[in-house]
């Protein structure tokens, strides 16, 4: 690669604090990024991407596997060989007047008998202190890995050479070529020209998902887009759970609760809060564990009322991205707080009051932080054997049709809610604001393989388990007629959570409907929260009419993937038509 790359200098990262202090002096001095006020937000930075780099470009992001249909229709394919031929010329000389650095990583602790190793080379010295946060890096990952071992070969360049007497720009990337590559049968990622995120940190999207994806099909086990959360309740007994939502629908909200204070005695523990690699244990249950070491959150939205974990998380060795600048070099973003500073710099550099027409910080600004910086993390988090998982939860941001929560009459049925699971756009990934997209399992991005073969993956996992847990399907994001929430959401998502606990440990009452089980309104822990039977109804009401419908819907999902589609999705639909 340094051959192909050409690059001026080779580093390889040990991993170290004092090598993250030296890129971190470097890019400072360099303009790059801008050290924040030590006093209030110690050891951590800002950066400011170039506006056309602000978030995953799926239409930029391949599977190349030898058979178009390996990759699905749910996936763009290119041909393998004709695809290198592209990122050979890329990526010849792509390097000059930069460093290559070596990153080795492991997604889990490092040896464990789940995690996975990588090597990313890139010549971002952002993404060399990123990737330092969200996983396990350097000497101790390569003493692991020894001569012989396995590991993911992950290549990464912002496609800007630095050709003789050039300058740099703040935020090196290459819009119009940006491509990031997928080799599953070779188990290799290749990115260029983007630095943003999941696009750059390929330990992330691409290696902890794609790659691992197709990885768990071939060996039995399951890579999924999902939170793990612990629930313990007063009398010690600790329950944990997956929990699946597409990006930006508040997984880490979700993901590090703080239970309403009438509920004392409950707690929620975080083991993770994008990625769960889930597999079976000796005992023939399910166990997983969180492949990352930090957070990639979202920043706008979050704050001291709807995520203070999160915000204890990121109030120190932190990088922040496209976030605005205040007066007194802290971060602000909208959402964050009550009152909106008078003054502030805005995600692109520029001066911002609050008559500004423009956010002050970019819908997709993200904090980079050390797990290990939450209050809320479990005892069990970096456990290298995983945590027993008793229930998975999948969930979308859905305005109209869904209830609150509802419970699969079992795993294939269950299969099917993930399957047909979808939500109203965000700012995460592309896509028309506000429109529904289908969103399997909350995979659709993230899927190595053809989805019609992902669905069969899980119902075929059922199979190698002596004890299944139990699915559910929520969503806290319904609307009235008003246009108003009709579920206060945030702490109290706790009462569903804790249904959904009692359900799969065998304690809690449900009625049947025709979309599955169903709590009533005494199955619900209400203290301190007051919504009557007439408002629960209405939250868990739905209309057979246009369920039905919906099922139109999911049909269209379907007849894209019909060729490799398990029967029993069919089945599924059949049953719930008849049912309703
Ligand atoms: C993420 C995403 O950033 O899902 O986690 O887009
Ligand atoms: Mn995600």
């Amino acid at each position: 690669m340094v051959t192909l790359c050409e690059p001026e200098n080779v580093h390889w990262c040990n991993g170290s604090k004092e090598e993250a202090i030296k890129l971190f002096c470097m890019m400072q001095a360099s303009g790059m990024c801008i050290k924040l006020n030590e006093k209030t937000r110690p050891n951590s930075y800002l950066f400011r991407s170039d506006p056309r780099d602000v978030a995953r470009v799926e239409s930029k992001t391949y599977i190349c596997s030898q058979n178009k249909d390996g990759a699905g229709p749910t996936n763009n394919w290119a041909e393998p060989r004709t695809m290198r031929r592209k990122l050979k010329k890329l990526f010849k000389g792509c390097m000059h007047g930069r460093t290559l650095y070596v990153i080795p990583f492991s997604m889990g602790p490092v040896g464990g008998p789940i995690s996975k190793i990588g090597v990313e080379l890139t010549d971002s010295p952002y993404v060399v202190v990123n990737m330092r946060i969200i996983a396990r890096v350097g000497t101790p990952v390569l003493n692991a890995l020894g001569e012989e071992g396995f590991f993911v070969p992950c290549l990464h360049s912002v496609g800007c050479p630095l050709e003789e007497g050039m300058e740099d720009k703040i935020w090196p990337c290459s819009p119009e070529n940006t491509h990031i590559v997928h080799f599953p049968e070779e188990r290799t990622i290749v990115s260029y020209g983007s630095g943003y995120g999941g696009n750059a940190l390929l330990g992330k999207k691409c290696l902890a998902l794609r790659i691992a994806s197709t990885l768990a099909r071939d060996e039995g086990w399951m890579a999924e887009h999902m939170l793990i959360l612990g629930v313990e309740e007063p009398d010690g007994a600790k329950t944990y759970v997956t929990a699946a939502f597409p990006s930006a629908c508040g997984k880490t909200n979700f993901a590090m609760l703080t239970p309403p204070k009438a509920m004392n005695g409950y707690t929620v523990s975080c083991v993770g809060d994008d990625i769960a690699w889930i597999k079976p244990g000796k005992d023939g249950r399910l166990y997983a564990i969180n492949p990352e070491a930090g957070f990639f959150g979202v920043a706008t939205g979050t704050s001291e009322s709807t995520n203070p974990n999160a915000m204890a998380s990121c109030a120190n060795n932190t990088i922040f991205t496209n976030v605005a600048l205040t007066d007194d070099g802290d971060v602000w973003w909208e959402g964050m707080s009550e009152n909106t500073p008078a003054h502030l710099i805005d995600w692109q550099g520029n001066d911002w009051t609050p008559k500004s027409e423009t956010p002050a910080a970019h819908p997709n600004s993200r904090f980079t932080a050390p797990a290990s910086n939450c209050p809320v993390m479990d005892s069990d988090w970096e456990k290298p054997d995983g945590v027993p998982i008793r229930a998975m939860i999948f969930g979308g941001r859905r305005m109209n049709d869904i209830p609150l929560v509802t419970q699969a009459f079992n795993w294939s049925h269950g299969v099917y809610l993930g399957a047909t699971i979808g939500s109203e756009q965000t700012a995460a990934a592309e896509g028309a604001i506000g429109a529904v997209r289908r969103d399997p399992m909350a995979m659709l991005p993230f899927c190595g393989y053809h989805m019609g073969d992902y669905f069969r993956h899980w119902i075929k996992m059922q199979r190698s388990l002596c004890e299944t847990p139990l699915i559910f399907n929520v969503n806290w994001f319904r609307k009235d007629t008003d246009g108003s929430y009709m579920w206060p959401g945030f702490s109290e998502n706790m009462r569903p959570l804790l249904w959904i606990v009692q359900r799969a440990t065998g304690r809690a009452g449900a009625k049947e409907s025709a979309i599955g089980w169903m709590p009533r309104h005494s199955d619900i822990d209400w203290r301190g929260l007051d919504i009557d039977k007439a408002t629960f109804d209405q939250i868990m009401h739905f209309d057979r009419e246009r369920i039905l419908m919906q099922t139109l819907t999911h049909e269209e999902l379907f007849l894209k993937l019909h060729s490799h589609l398990p029967k029993e999705m069919i089945f599924e639909r059949e049953l719930l038509i008849s049912r309703l």
